[in-house]
């Protein structure tokens, strides 16, 4: 008996059918008939994709979905359609590319790496899941996929989806995050030593189209017959979780000021941190024991203007970060023609705000002000 087959069996209670042991090419044939058309991916029969898209891909997937990601790629691709021509784009013009796709990290990461690649691979991407992961922004999920999906090599990526997959497949109840040891293991030993690139992506075909966190289409599953959760009826409830705390709501103020020839006031982020480098409307700190009565005092201040009638919009805008939700009040002003722009603020066309690194947060902001 295989490994897998006996990770496998030892999940059964006594008593139970024995499913038989999940085998490679089942996958590989339903993968063959159903992959999806995805831009990043190799059609049927055509070589291996260049790293480069299959890097540029797997970090734009990170925390996004195929869908968002789909024209973001296929514009980046256009703009800079190789790894040389990223690693010379100005950061800035990237993170204007990038803005609305989220966690800015990544693409500041993207450029890092870019220059990595050319300077210490000499612009090729190197094929070890090793030297991948020293690259900037690539961790082991990220190495994993582009190992096996730009080099066919036998690596196995695992991320929320492949976990799911793993889970039923092998009944593991253990509560994850605890579990994840416990599945990377399973999904190695799953790992083909051929085909591994396609095996890689039918794994996360099968997780994003059939088994999906809430009613698996197991009736249409390749490996239905091999999957001890299935056996055992309780696949919709795995993987188990130990429930997340989320972090505590942030609020704060956001002040959208308007200039007569249609300029609003924006300002630069701090490099470092949460959006770091994006541009914003100026706000007051965002936090737990915020007091909205208290929220003029931080709102910008015009020289010879003594004071502003700021306007406090109805509603709020709400955010969630990966770490904290965020709830900001919006106050608006009119401001007369020819007013400065206070020191690290600039005044920017409100017709040219396609153009700016503006995050989802700061679009929401400004169309509730906007709009009102
Ligand atoms: N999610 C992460 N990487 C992916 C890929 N290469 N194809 C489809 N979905 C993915």
């Amino acid at each position: 008996m295989t490994v897998a087959a006996k990770a496998a069996k030892r999940q059964q209670a006594p008593g139970e059918r024995t499913v038989s042991c999940p085998q490679p090419t089942a996958l590989l044939g339903w993968y063959d008939r159903h992959r999806r058309t995805l831009p990043w991916r190799a059609a049927p029969g055509e070589a291996r994709s260049d790293p480069y898209r299959v890097w540029l891909s797997e970090i734009m997937l990170q925390q996004t979905t195929v869908r968002t990601v789909a024209p973001y790629y296929r514009h980046f691709l256009a703009r800079w359609p190789d790894v040389q021509a990223l690693a010379a784009a100005p950061l800035d013009d990237i993170l204007k590319a990038w803005a609305g796709l989220g966690y800015y990290a990544r693409a500041r990461n993207l450029h890092a790496c870019a220059r990595a690649v050319v300077e210490r691979h000499a612009g090729k991407f190197p094929a070890g899941e090793t030297e991948l992961r020293a690259l900037p922004g690539i961790g082991a999920y990220t190495a994993a996929a582009i190992a096996a999906i730009a080099f066919d090599a036998p690596a196995s990526p695992v991320d929320g989806n492949i976990e799911r997959v793993v889970a039923r497949l092998f009944a593991v109840t253990a509560p994850l995050p605890a579990a994840k040891p416990e599945l990377r293991r399973l999904a190695r030993q799953l790992t083909p030593r051929y085909r591994a690139g396609d095996f890689a992506q039918a794994m996360m075909d099968l997780g994003a189209t059939i088994c999906t966190p809430k009613n698996p289409a197991c009736a249409l599953c390749p490996w239905n017959d091999a999957c001890a959760a299935r056996e055992r009826g309780d696949q919709a409830t795995l993987p188990r979780r130990i429930p997340k705390l989320e972090g505590d709501l942030r609020r704060g103020a956001a002040f959208v000021a308007r200039r007569v020839d249609d300029c609003l006031l924006l300002r630069a982020r701090p490099a470092k941190g949460l959006l770091g480098g994006m541009t914003e409307v100026p706000t007051t700190e965002w936090s737990k024991d915020f007091v909205d009565d208290d929220a003029l005092e931080k709102a910008p201040c015009f020289a010879g203007k003594k004071r502003m009638m700021w306007r406090r919009i109805v509603g709020v805008v709400r955010h969630v970060f990966t770490h904290f939700p965020l709830e900001l009040s919006v106050y608006a002003a009119g401001v007369p023609a020819l007013t400065k722009a206070p020191a690290g603020t600039r005044w920017v066309p409100i017709a040219e705000l396609g153009g700016e690194a503006l995050p989802s947060l700061m679009r929401k902001v400004i169309a509730h002000a906007l709009e009102k």
